[in-house]
């Protein structure tokens, strides 16, 4: 099992209480708003599931599915849409939720996107951050968790394709199977 080839990094009940606490927040900021959240799949899965389980709004809830590494762990640069966004946003407040920013390929090149639907807002919501990858300027208003250069599994993300069932979320310490 690739667990045997890493350490657990965050425990399910930290990334239960960052969901607690950014539901809380976009609670906050959505009041009185038209919100669409829309979920990048399929490392956002889980993470989507349960950050909208602690927003406590009516909203409208739409899937994504883009990709850029194929199955490499370095990002190839270029994204390709799946599956597109099927809800009509325009003036609509769009949250995008995203398992983790690395480069910011992916988003950047998604919120230019999006912006041609011609939404009311366009805010980014992702669960893991790791600034020090940076290739193109991204800023997420809603952060759970910033990280450092670490390759991690679990919890919607995967390690060619694998993983993503894992509660918890690991740390890859054997850089080969990389
Ligand atoms: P970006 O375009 O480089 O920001 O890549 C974002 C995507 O790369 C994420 O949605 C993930 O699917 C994937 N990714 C980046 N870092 C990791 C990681 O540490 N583990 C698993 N997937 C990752
Ligand atoms: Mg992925």
């Amino acid at each position: 099992m690739i667990k045997n080839k890493t350490k657990l990094y965050i425990k399910a009940d930290q990334i239960n209480s960052i969901c607690t606490s950014l539901g809380r927040n976009i609670t906050r900021d959505y009041t009185g708003k038209e919100l669409v959240v829309i979920g990048i799949l399929k490392g956002g899965l889980i993470f989507l599931a349960d950050l909208i389980r602690n927003i406590d709004l009516d909203f409208k809830v739409d899937f994504v599915r883009l990709s850029s590494y194929g199955h490499s762990t370095q990002t190839s640069g270029k994204v390709e849409i799946h599956l597109d966004v099927s809800l009509d946003i325009k003036n609509k407040h769009v949250l995008v939720v995203e398992d983790i920013l690395d480069t910011g390929i992916t988003l950047d090149f998604f919120i230019k996107h999006l912006q041609s639907f011609e939404p009311a807002s366009i805010e980014v919501c992702t669960l893991l951050d790791k600034p020090s990858r940076r290739r193109v300027e991204v800023s997420a208003k809603y952060i759970g968790k910033k990280i450092d250069d670490h390759f991690v599994v679990g919890y919607g993300l995967d390690y060619k394709e694998v993983c993503r069932n894992y509660a918890d979320i690991y740390q890859v310490l054997d850089p080969s199977i990389l």
